[in-house]
C-alpha cells in the first residue's frame, strides 16, 4: 500500500489500513513530514516529485494519489511525471485519486451529481481536471484500476479557518454567500478506503456530507463555537481588494453536491452527517486551524 502525498488525509487513511494489519509506505516531501510518518508507523518516502523521483514500490500495488498539483499552472505535470515513472517502477493494480469538485466550475447552486459534465473555469479547476483526464488516460492504456473522489472542502481538527477569524478578516453576507460541501477528514479516511477496498475500476464519486451549507453560515458557525467574533461582512460587489483572489474564486461558485453514489455504491455510514455534528468535536481536540479558506 502507498500513499503519495501521505499528509493530512493519507495519515488518517494509513492509520485505517495500518489498524487492520496492512503495512503503508507514505510519500512525502519534506524531511520533518518523512520523521512525522515513521513516529506514526508508516514507512516513508522523502522524495519531491518535481524533481526525479527513485523508484516507487508500485508494481501491482494499490496506490492512493493525493498529493496536489503545482500552484499554477492549468495542468498537473507532477501527476504527470509520476504516472511515467510507472513504466519503469511498475504499473499499480489500482489507484485511488482524491480530486476535487471544482471541476464542476459555477453550477448556479444546483444539485450536481457524477453525471454532470465537467466545466472547470478557473485554473485551480483545470490542473484537477487535467489529472483526472490523465489517470483516466494511464487506466485505458494500462489496464490499472481507477478510481477517482471528487472531494468537497476538507474540515477537520486543525483544518478550520481560525486564523482568518482571528485577524478579523471580512466575508460577504449569507444572502450573497454560495453553497458550500463539505466533509470531515476522518469521514473521507473512511470513503478513501472503502473506495480503494470495493470501488467498481472506472467509478467516479463525489465524496461530502451530503448536506451543503451556506459559506458565510459556516465561519459564523465556526466563530460561534470557538468563542471568536464572526467576521465583519461587506458586500460582494466592495469585496474587491479586500478578500484573496483564492477566496473570491470559490465566492464565485456555487453547487449542492449529490453524494447518493457514495452512500450507496460505497456504503459507507458517515460518522458526521452533517457541519454541525463534525464542527464540535474538531474544536474540543484542537485549536491551532490552518485551512487557508
Ligand atoms: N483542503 C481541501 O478542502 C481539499 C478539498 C478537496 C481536495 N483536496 C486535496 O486533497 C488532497 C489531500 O489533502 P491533504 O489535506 O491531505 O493535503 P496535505 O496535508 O497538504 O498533504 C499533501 C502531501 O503531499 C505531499 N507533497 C506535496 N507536494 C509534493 C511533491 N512535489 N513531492 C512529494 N510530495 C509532495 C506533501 O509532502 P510535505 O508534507 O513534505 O510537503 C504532503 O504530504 C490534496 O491533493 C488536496 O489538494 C483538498
Amino acid at each position: 500500500m502507498l500513499i503519495v502525498g501521505c499528509g493530512y488525509v493519507g495519515r488518517r487513511v494509513a492509520a485505517l489500513h495500518l489498524a487492520r494489519g496492512e503495512p503503508v509506505v507514505g510519500l512525502v516531501r519534506s524531511a520533518a513530514s518523512a520523521q512525522a510518518l515513521e513516529r506514526e508507523g508508516i514507512a516513508a518516502i522523502g522524495t519531491d516529485l518535481d524533481g526525479s523521483p527513485a523508484d516507487l514500490p508500485t508494481r501491482g500495488e494499490r496506490v492512493y494519489y493525493f498529493a496536489p498539483p503545482p500552484e499554477s499552472g492549468t495542468t498537473d505535470p507532477r501527476l504527470a511525471a509520476f504516472l511515467a515513472g510507472l513504466a519503469r517502477s511498475g504499473q499499480p493494480r489500482r489507484i485511488v485519486y482524491i480530486g476535487t469538485t471544482g471541476i464542476y466550475g459555477d453550477c448556479h447552486g444546483e444539485w450536481v451529481d457524477e453525471s454532470r459534465p465537467a466545466n472547470p473555469s478557473v485554473d485551480r479547476a483545470h490542473r484537477r481536471w487535467d489529472a483526472e483526464c490523465r489517470l483516466r488516460d494511464w487506466s485505458a492504456t494500462t489496464g490499472g484500476e481507477l478510481v477517482v473522489l471528487r472531494v468537497a472542502g476538507i474540515y477537520g481538527p486543525g483544518r478550520l479557518p481560525l486564523d482568518r477569524l482571528r485577524r478579523g478578516l471580512p466575508m460577504v453576507p449569507e444572502d450573497e454567500a454560495p453553497w458550500t460541501n463539505r466533509i470531515h477528514a476522518d469521514d473521507l479516511a473512511a470513503v478513501c478506503v472503502a473506495a480503494m477496498d470495493r470501488a467498481p475500476s472506472g467509478a467516479v464519486y463525489n465524496v461530502s456530507d451530503g448536506h451543503p451549507g451556506n459559506m458565510a453560515d459556516y465561519f459564523n458557525r465556526v466563530a460561534d463555537l470557538a468563542g471568536l467574533p464572526r467576521p465583519p461582512v461587506i458586500r460582494l460587489a466592495d469585496a474587491d481588494g479586500r478578500l484573496s483572489e483564492g477566496l473570491l474564486s470559490y465566492l464565485r461558485e456555487s453547487r449542492r453536491l449529490d453524494n447518493r453514489r457514495m452512500l450507496h455504491e460505497l456504503g459507507v455510514a458517515l460518522r458526521y452527517p452533517t457541519l454541525y455534528a463534525g464542527l464540535p468535536a474538531c474544536l474540543a481536540g484542537d485549536h491551532r486551524g490552518t485551512e487557508p479558506a
